[in-house]
């Protein structure tokens, strides 16, 4: 028996409890468990739009580029805009902190809050639990655990059709079917000011008639 309920964020939906609310939810009822974001996003939006035609096409799209150079922060929102093509939820698997590649899977599970009282094998409760269901998984930091994500989102994907995966990583899954995009740092603002230009030529102006210079410098 595998039960569906977030543990985590506000915007969670239990699903043991998705039945009952049926009648009273908002019809565009967010389910997953993305964190609310804190600060607001600078830029980006080129890449966000690629990052949900790449989403809306295939089934296993990576953001890789160097550390911190926002490939989470631009998953992130990706994924949230992402959300109401998927009735089954986005959710967050954030892996950054997982030492054990084994234990990808309950990682998987417990973002997914699932709670599976028997001994099957994890990857057997995921695929169980995934089949049938319309729902993107955001991986979260995968560069440590390269081959293990990679492994593990093979498995998934060819036994759960509704599924798709955002995965972040300093390196590519090299997954048959991934699409990578590459995320580059933001642009460095220009912040001359539009007189800077006005003042150039009033100094080119003085130094050629060093008369004026004292006035004009
Ligand atoms: N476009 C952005 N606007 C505002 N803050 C950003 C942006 N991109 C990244 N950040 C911030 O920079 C830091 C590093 O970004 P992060 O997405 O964690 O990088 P990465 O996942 O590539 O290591 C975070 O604090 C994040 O909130
Ligand atoms: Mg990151």
């Amino acid at each position: 028996m595998v039960t569906g309920c977030s543990r985590f964020g506000e915007n969670a939906v239990p699903e043991t409890l998705g039945w009952l609310r049926g009648t009273v939810a908002a019809p565009h009822r967010r389910v997953g468990n993305l964190p609310a974001e804190t600060t607001s996003l600078v830029g980006r939006r080129g890449e966000l739009a690629r990052v949900r035609r790449l989403c809306a096409r295939y089934r296993l799209v990576t953001l890789t580029g160097v550390g911190g150079v926002g490939k989470s922060r631009l998953a992130l929102r990706a994924a949230a805009q992402l959300r109401a093509q998927f009735p089954d939820g986005v959710w967050l698997v954030q892996l950054s902190a997982l030492q054990h590649g084994a234990l990808l899977g309950h990682a998987i599970a417990g973002a997914l809050g699932l709670a599976d009282p028997t001994l099957r094998p994890m990857g057997e409760v995921l695929t169980d639990y995934l089949a049938g269901r319309r729902l993107l998984l955001v991986l979260d930091t995968c560069e440590h655990l390269v081959e293990e994500c990679a492994e593990t989102a093979e498995m998934l994907l060819e036994a759960a059709v509704g599924l798709r995966i955002l995965a972040t990583s300093r390196q590519s899954l090299d997954v048959p079917g991934e699409r990578v995009l590459v995320v580059g740092p933001l642009p460095v603002q220009n912040r001359r000011p539009p007189w800077a230009g006005v003042m150039t030529r009033w100094r080119c102006f003085a130094i050629a008639r060093p008369r004026w210079s004292p006035v004009l410098r």
